[in-house]
């Protein structure tokens, strides 16, 4: 074989073994739990609890880990690459604490699948909504893990039936548990229907022991839970609630697991099901319509940006997440946007906050790269034949404030600093052309402001007053529109830097009324610009 053909084989079986997924939850369901023990089957921790651990080292780095280690939370996400059954992983982490941002929709975009992570006492919560949403407007497959089982909660069969309801996804359990939530006692895997027996170790540590019990023996140790169990599955076939690929991958059915992350029940399930069922990276595809080959020369698009998080190194780390090719540290890319090269010397694997040199990266890999102030997000990277890949999508706000310098003598530093936070990402920065100069900047979660106002003072030291308004929702609209609108109350029009309408809205009953009174007004989700998948 030639070498050519060599690398195109090689890149292509790189990146079959590939598996780059982010977890979806609501806060306190159980994503860093799961997420520690997924590192732990992994074998890139020997002890789960590792990943609170490294987040606590990592706070004396930084002023970011200042407010981070204040408010006991974490603000940016991370990476993790790991192996698992001769396949690597790469974990997105979504941030996750209470109030997220639109980092977290962001991580999404760079992900080929997701797990959704239910906590079985609640069923769907405000986030996982927002963030299904997310999935599926770009139809990204979805596991559903239902944790927790080992606590008292609701009747599974009554979940699937909210997701189905709630969310439009139809659930097809792979396991089904033996047992009612608080006593779980293992699952029957649908697949070969075998009972898989679980007893714990002690606080999870380390795996959950296993064992595949044959059904006379679980009939007569489990007793009427068996039973109960086994009629639960002939209700599931009955019902068609059957495992279906193609449904799966097009985002309409989700395989449904059943476990608790805190003692690894179900775990390993879980975990290959990732490995059995997602999808490895696919072609992407760009900007025209057209797929980018996965053994074409290198591309990646950047997903993230993370600015300043050492003080003493004004550094900018863009995470790339690579489409196509094999990345090399120290290869010259071309930067899209301008056309120009960029050297990748500062190459860096992220997992947690602990950085590493990379050598080298395939299809689905994630790249830091240092010092990358010139990349923005959404910006493509690539060698050989140009591509372009489709804009991230921006979300719609929900939190406007209007911003102005406490200081008037600090103006130059405000606007400045207010024109690199927005090309960054951190908010998206509305205006008024012929009205109002005091901008508005916008957000999804309200700690959103508070990493803005933080660095704008401690980076361009512009202290500054952020005001929040009464708008609660944000429509695209267009200057016909536009018009119509500005003669109401309630609502402002602004425009933003991309040069976009954006319609505020104050009263959800009302825009409704508007929508449903003026089916010819432009009034469109933000959410539809969805990058296609
Ligand atoms: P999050 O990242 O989604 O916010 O959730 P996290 O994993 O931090 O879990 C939230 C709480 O739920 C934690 O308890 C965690 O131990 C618990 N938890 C997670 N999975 C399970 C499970 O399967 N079963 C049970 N019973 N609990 C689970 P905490 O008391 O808030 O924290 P900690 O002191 O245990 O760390």
């Amino acid at each position: 074989m030639s070498v050519s053909a060599d690398i195109h084989a090689l890149v292509a079986s790189e990146a079959a073994r590939r598996r780059t997924f982010a977890i979806i939850s609501h806060p306190d369901a159980g994503k860093t739990t799961l997420t520690e023990k997924f590192l732990l089957y992994g074998g890139a921790v020997v002890e789960a609890g590792a990943v609170k651990a490294r987040a606590g080292r990592r706070s004396a780095r930084s002023d970011w880990m200042e407010m981070e280690q204040e408010r006991g939370i974490s603000i940016t996400s991370t990476v993790m690459q790991f192996e698992y059954r001769d396949h690597v992983i790469n974990l997105l982490d979504t941030p996750g604490h209470r109030d997220f941002s639109e980092d977290t929709y962001r991580v999404l975009s760079a992900a080929d699948a997701a797990v959704m992570v239910l906590d079985v006492a609640k069923g769907i919560e405000s986030q996982t909504l927002k963030l299904f949403e997310v999935c599926r407007a770009r139809n990204i497959p979805i596991i559903t893990f239902l944790n927790k089982y080992d606590r008292p909660g609701r009747d599974p069969l009554e979940l699937l039936d909210e997701i189905e309801s709630q969310i439009n996804l139809k659930p097809t359990p792979i396991t089904w548990p033996v047992g009612i939530p608080g006593d779980f006692r293992g699952v029957i895997d649908r697949r070969d229907s075998s009972f898989v027996k679980f007893s714990r170790t002690a606080r999870g540590t380390r795996a959950a022991a296993e064992e595949v019990v044959d059904p006379q023996r679980a009939a007569l140790e489990e007793g009427d839970v068996f039973q109960a169990a086994l009629e639960g599955v002939q209700l599931l076939d009955e019902v068609g609630a059957v495992y279906d690929r193609e449904s799966f991958l097009a985002g309409e059915s989700s395989p449904l697991f059943v476990g608790s992350a805190l003692t690894n029940f179900g775990v390993r399930h879980l975990l290959d099901a990732i490995m059995d069922m997602a999808p490895a990276p696919s072609p992407r595809i760009d900007a025209t319509g057209e797929p980018r080959a996965i053994d074409s020369a290198f591309s990646g698009f950047v997903f993230k940006i993370q600015a300043n998080i050492d003080r003493f190194h004004r550094d900018h780390l863009a995470f790339v997440r690579v489409c196509s090719g094999r990345f090399e540290r120290g290869m010259v890319v071309t930067h899209g946007p301008s056309g120009r090269p960029f050297a990748t010397k500062y190459a860096t694997s992220v997992f947690g906050a602990e950085r590493d040199t990379i050598e080298e990266a395939y299809p689905g890999d994630v790249v830091g790269l240092v010092n990358a102030s010139d990349l923005r997000i959404g910006d493509t990277l690539y060698v050989g034949e140009p591509v372009v890949f489709p804009p991230i999508p921006t979300f719609a706000p929900e939190l406007f404030a209007t911003v102005r310098p406490r200081d008037t003598s600090r103006f130059k530093q405000f606007r400045s600093g207010l024109a690199q936070l927005e090309r960054e990402g951190v908010v998206q920065v509305l205006r008024d052309p012929d009205g109002d100069p005091v901008p508005t900047v916008a957000a999804v979660g309200r700690m959103q402001f508070e990493v803005f106002s933080h660095r704008l003072e401690h980076e361009f030291g512009a202290t500054v007053d952020l005001k929040e308004t009464a708008y609660k929702m944000a429509r695209r609209t267009d200057a016909a529109t536009a018009q119509q609108l500005r003669s109401l109350g309630g609502v402002k029009v602004l425009t933003r830097s991309d040069g976009e309408l954006l319609a505020l809205f104050e009263n959800p009953y009302w825009l409704a009324r508007l929508e449903r009174d003026h089916p010819d007004w432009r009034l469109d989700h933000i959410l539809v610009d969805a990058a296609p998948a």
